[in-house]
């Protein structure tokens, strides 16, 4: 299923000498790495997101065995931001505290500022003293040196892009960050981003946090040829919608535990379970059916098929639910005939 890009690591132990608690096949070809872009760094073709879930409505003993399974797996990446868990910031503690038992340099971890994280001027968008400041915070929360990506979390209306990303260009320098990525911006403001590095000398941007999932196909025509253009990766965040994409809201009823109960509330569940999401919803699942695998497997699958995406950042409730999603690798090419079907379903 993968593309000529991927690429197989064979490694064993950890570095050190200590013995070596995790599992020594998780680098025996069963995960792909993918370049990010044009830059040295590579990710697994799956990546681990901590949101809503992490030191969030999940508490620490299921993060932590998360967090095992998915590096025993092969998952390298684990997606954080300032604002993640309950309360804001509890996601990197608690995450940051069960992540001090496994090898710092075979992980690449990523945090974010750009979303309100604390009262004031200064604790909001992409002013230098809050960018700066945040990810000092998130150093000490996750209990590292230096995060491997740090991320623009959202668009700035009023801060000038030169100095946002002149304060991502500072923490690289300094080390605190070793690459820099925007996350949500639009075609035309990541490319004027692109210029901006380029015109004042400034660290590139190695990677784009995008959404985009079957139900939201916006940056296919908006984004995408910018990232190609660029020779920037992709890492789409939201690859289920929050869980619409699996078979859990299929009968229309809402599952109990579950990101709706916990978070969507009455009026938000409403406007996402539509009768008109549900049919959609409902083909969806028939294709991935007739393929011999689940809706949440094939949706994971159908974005990887995309060879300017470097990773998929999806989040999850459960081991259970991660080991599904990992076999999303080993699907059936999509023939064209299912790709017709499934633009159809969701153009
Ligand atoms: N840059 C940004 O602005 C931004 C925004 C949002 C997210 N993100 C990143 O992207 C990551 C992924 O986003 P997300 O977690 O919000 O959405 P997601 O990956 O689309 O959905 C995750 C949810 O889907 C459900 N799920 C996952 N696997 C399943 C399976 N096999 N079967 C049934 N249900 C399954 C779980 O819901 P239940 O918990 O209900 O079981 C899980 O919590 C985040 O963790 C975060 O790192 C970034």
């Amino acid at each position: 299923m993968m593309g000529a890009t991927d690429l197989k690591l064979s490694v064993t132990g950890i570095a050190g000498g200590m013995a070596d608690p995790f599992d020594s096949g998780r680098y025996d070809g069963r995960m792909p790495y993918r370049r990010c872009g044009r830059s040295g760094l590579l990710l697994p073709a799956i990546s681990l997101g901590a949101y809503e879930t992490l030191g969030g409505y999940r508490d620490a003993a299921t993060s932590r065995a998360i967090l095992t399974r998915a590096f025993d797996g092969g998952i390298t990446h684990i997606d954080f931001a300032n604002n993640y868990g309950t309360p804001p910031g509890n996601c990197e503690i608690v995450c940051g505290q069960i992540l001090r038992d496994f090898p710092r340099d075979e992980l690449t971890l990523a945090s974010k500022a750009g979303w309100r994280m604390w009262p004031g001027p200064y604790g909001d968008f992409l002013g230098k003293k809050y960018l700066v400041a945040s990810c000092e915070q998130s150093l000490k929360r996750l209990g590292v040196e230096y995060v491997d990506i740090f991320y623009l979390h959202r668009t700035d209306p009023e801060t000038p892009l030169e100095e946002s990303l002149g304060a991502l260009d500072q923490l690289i320098r300094q080390g605190k960050a070793l690459y820099g990525g925007v996350s949500s911006f639009n075609g035309a403001h990541f490319a004027e981003s692109v210029r901006v590095c380029q015109r004042d000398g400034l660290s590139r941007i190695a990677i784009h946090q995008p959404a985009y999932n079957m139900l939201d196909r916006r940056i296919e025509t908006d984004l995408i040829p910018q990232l190609e253009r660029a020779g920037v990766g992709a890492i789409p965040f939201v690859p289920l919608a929050q869980g619409l994409l699996s078979d859990r809201y299929l009968s229309g009823d809402i599952p109990p535990d579950s990101r709706a109960t916990h978070r969507w509330g009455v009026e938000g569940t409403q406007r996402r379970l539509t009768p008109e999401r549900l049919t959609q919803l409902r083909g969806l699942n028939d294709i991935a059916l007739a393929r011999g695998q689940s809706l949440s497997q094939m949706a994971l699958q159908w974005i990887l098929r995309l060879p300017a995406i470097t990773s998929v950042l999806v989040g999850v409730s459960s081991v259970e639910q991660l080991d599904q999603n990992l076999g999303a690798l080993t699907g059936p090419v999509f023939s064209e005939d299912e790709l017709s079907r499934i633009d159809a379903l969701t153009r």
